[in-house]
């Protein structure tokens, strides 16, 4: 045995119990542990067996941070053999969650139980992978295809009780999850049940046109992915083949998955998403403030959405408004979420109404004495927003943070406008704040660290992604979208078309291009906030030309009905407008600029190389703590593909001596200044020689 495996009989059944913290991952320890205790029990006294683990989980997968090294065995699809071919009856008694390989483990055992409290599931497609010992074999024919292909394709766990109605476990236990397995492994020798082997039960009936529309939907859904294709066709392979020669097409693209850049992006994402959590310097006991009522200045486009995420994870919260219409509009909007949500699918009525009760109105800062946390979401003016915070300091009791959902404006200067700067934060969530899953947390000169602590482990449990940000103009990723925006805007000038570029991008990857995105967000945005700074600050006006022209006509994107696309008032489709193209190529005129044909290839690496360099200079000057935590902001907050593992990821996988290069050869054709590649750049690619 190994220390990360026991083994021992009570009473007539040999238990191994699992110990592997924190997540009894499978690592090389626990599969030989696994596999010397399943040998050794062959041939001992036990009449059956059960796979228990100790701690927080039951096996949550294959250990991550061995993939990528030289695999060692025993291999687990060898291992999961030798447990479903045990002679004694192997019980797997499941608690926390069984994921990816740990629910394999669990598939190869011959019956299952689990506290209603556990969940299953198969998550390796968000690694960039499938499923690599069994699971697209044995799922199918436990639970049938449909319900397979939506338990691996999605990668999304389930609870017991739906586990349960599929197949995948037996039996629900209530209490002491161990002593219950134990007499149930006993039971069924005593009953004389059979070694029930998932390998060897039939597919149930299916619909056969299923595949393909899996792999219709799939490719627009993960567009661009190898992954969930290859997980079709596993499944596929499990209703035309022998479990055998299924799981020899399982390994064959898991092998492949394994070896590929996706999966390398994803799995750096999984763990960069993990560190981003964690700040250096700050210990892990850091004491941190109760957070039991949040009180929110601004019920817009963000108060609303952020009102509904706390109130979805059960913390009530006071809505303050300027006037009593404003409040009635700011909760009808949130009425008009929860509705629309209840429509979806995506919650219960009565779970909807339980939320909503939780959110109150109010135009009265009195009401907010008692609130833990207030978070400011007025227009975006300084002016505005400093009054607020010098309110705020004579509304809120003691201790109470005070944080802004400012985009861009410098949080030490907000925090200066109270006699209590230690308490103040930037809490920063992107639109739509009921959806989006990223935080930026900005720390500010004077935050204190209680006041950090206690906001990043609330991400948490209002289900954000937190990633800690310094103060800078547009903190980490607003700020990098100025360079992004300014290439696009350039190419449009020098000679693409607004589809050329978006296509040119969404075909590389991302959720959406930036010129449709510019329309989505507001082109007045962007106009406003180059007209409040001085006009030396407004960067390149080619760049900035035909967005302000579009906004001092009035068109500033879908709410408008006409942007740089027009919109369908209906279906707000968009398509082409030659009015805009028009504008354009005055404009170029007008700068003595002789409009050329792009290619594809310049406008990616111009977009994406100038974030790239942003991020290099971020990380210098330490607004962010790694280069990993941009990545996290970038995938999280920006629709940046995670199969590409964000940008300073992406940068590394294209090797930094090429970019490097690239920006060079753009500082030549496109101007010293703004392609001055960031020092950070200089040195890795210095480095890499
Ligand atoms: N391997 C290695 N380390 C893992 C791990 C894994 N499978 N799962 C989690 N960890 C580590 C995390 O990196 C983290 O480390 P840290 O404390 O040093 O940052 C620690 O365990 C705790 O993880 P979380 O912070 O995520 O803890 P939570 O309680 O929030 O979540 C969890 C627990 C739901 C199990 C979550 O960690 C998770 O989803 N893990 C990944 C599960 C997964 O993807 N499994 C499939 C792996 S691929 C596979 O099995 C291939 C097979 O088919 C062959
Ligand atoms: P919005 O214009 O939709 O909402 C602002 C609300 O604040 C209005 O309902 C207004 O009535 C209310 N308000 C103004 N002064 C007030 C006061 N003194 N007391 C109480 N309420 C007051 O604006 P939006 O888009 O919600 O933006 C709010 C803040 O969030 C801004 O700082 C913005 O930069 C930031 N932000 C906006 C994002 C977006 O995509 N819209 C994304 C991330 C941050």
């Amino acid at each position: 045995m190994s220390q990360a495996v026991s083994y021992d009989i009570e009473g007539t059944v040999g238990v191994i119990t699992v110990a592997n913290p924190p997540v009894n991952a499978l690592s090389l320890a626990v599969r030989k542990g696994l596999l010397d205790a399943v040998s050794a029990a062959q041939d001992d006294a036990s009449e059956a067996l059960v796979i228990v683990c100790s701690g927080r989980t039951f096996i949550a997968g294959a250990d991550i941070t061995e993939f990528g090294k030289p695999p060692e065995e025993p291999f687990l699809p060898d291992l999961l053999d030798t447990i479903e071919a045990s002679k004694k009856i192997i019980v797997a008694a499941i608690h926390g969650t069984a994921l990816g390989g740990g629910l394999e483990t669990a598939l190869s055992a011959h019956y299952r139980c689990a506290l209603a409290s556990a969940q299953v599931g198969l998550p390796e497609v968000k690694l960039g992978l499938l499923p690599g010992a069994g699971g697209t074999q044995r799922t199918p024919r436990l639970a049938g295809v449909q319900a397979a292909l939506d338990l691996i394709t999605s990668g999304n766990p389930i609870g017991a009780p739906r586990a349960l109605e599929l197949g995948l476990i037996d039996k629900i236990v209530d209490g002491d999850l161990r002593k219950e397995a134990i007499a149930w492994a006993h039971e069924l020798h005593e009953q004389g049940a059979a070694i029930r082997k998932s390998s060897e039960q039939p597919v149930p009936a299916f619909d056969a046109g299923l595949f393909e529309g899996y792999r219709a939907t799939l490719a627009k859904r993960a567009r661009g992915q190898i992954a969930p294709q290859h997980i079709v066709a596993c499944v596929e392979a499990a209703t035309q083949r022998s479990f055998e020669d299924g799981l020899k097409v399982e390994r064959e693209l898991f092998l492949e998955c394994m070896a590929s850049t996706q999966s390398a992006a994803m799995r750096h994402l999984f763990f960069a998403e993990r560190q981003a959590a964690k700040i250096d310097g700050l210990p892990k006991d850091t004491p941190k403030r109760p957070v039991e009522s949040v009180g929110i200045i601004g019920g817009g486009t963000m108060g609303g959405g952020i009102a509904m995420s706390f109130a979805n994870a059960g913390i009530p919260v006071t809505l303050i408004e300027i006037d009593d219409d404003a409040l009635a509009r700011g909760l009808s909007i949130i009425d008009k979420n929860y509705g629309a949500s209840v429509k979806r699918g995506k919650l219960a009525p009565e779970q909807a109404s339980r939320c909503r009760e939780l959110i109150t109105g109010s135009t009265d800062y009195a009401s907010l004495t008692g609130a833990d946390l207030i978070i400011e979401a007025v227009f975006e003016d300084p002016a505005l927003k400093k009054a607020t915070f010098a309110r705020l300091d004579s509304a809120c009791k003691p201790g109470a943070i005070l944080a802004t959902n400012t985009s861009y404006q410098d949080v030490n200067e907000i925090a200066a406008a109270t006699k209590r700067p230690e308490d103040v934060i930037g809490l920063h969530f992107f639109s739509p704040a009921n959806i989006m899953k990223l935080l930026e947390v900005v720390r500010a000169e004077k935050t204190a660290d209680d006041v950090l602590a206690t906001c990043m482990s609330l991400a948490k449990t209002i289900r954000k992604v937190p990633v800690m940000s310094g103060v800078c103009y547009g903190f980490i990723g607003n700020r990098m979208l100025q360079p992004y925006f300014r290439e696009a805007q350039l190419c449009l000038i020098e000679g693409a078309t607004p589809d050329q570029v978006d296509n040119a991008m969404e075909e590389w990857g991302m959720a959406m291009g930036p010129i449709r995105v510019a329309d989505l967000a507001g082109i007045d945005v962007g106009y406003k906030a180059r007209q409040a700074l001085p006009e030396d600050e407004r960067g390149d006006p080619r760049a900035s030309r035909v967005p302000d022209v579009l906004a001092e006509m009035g068109r500033l994107g879908q709410k408008t009905g006409a942007g740089f696309y027009r919109y369908d008032p209906d279906t707000r489709k968009h398509s082409s407008d030659p009015a805009v193209i028009e504008i354009i190529e005055r404009e170029a005129a007008a700068f003595g600029i002789e409009r050329r044909d792009i290619p594809d290839d310049e406008i990616v690496d111009r977009l994406v190389y100038g974030l790239v360099n942003e991020g290099m200079r971020i990380v210098e000057e330490g607004i962010a703590q790694r280069p990993g935590d941009i990545d996290v902001v970038y995938v999280y907050g920006y629709g940046f593909p995670v199969w590409r593992g964000g940008p300073m990821h992406y940068a590394d996988a294209v090797g930094i001596r090429r970019v490097y290069e690239r920006v060079c050869e753009f500082q030549d054709r496109f101007g010293a200044e703004a392609w001055a590649p960031a020092p950070l750049l200089v040195q890795f690619a210095t480095e890499q020689v």
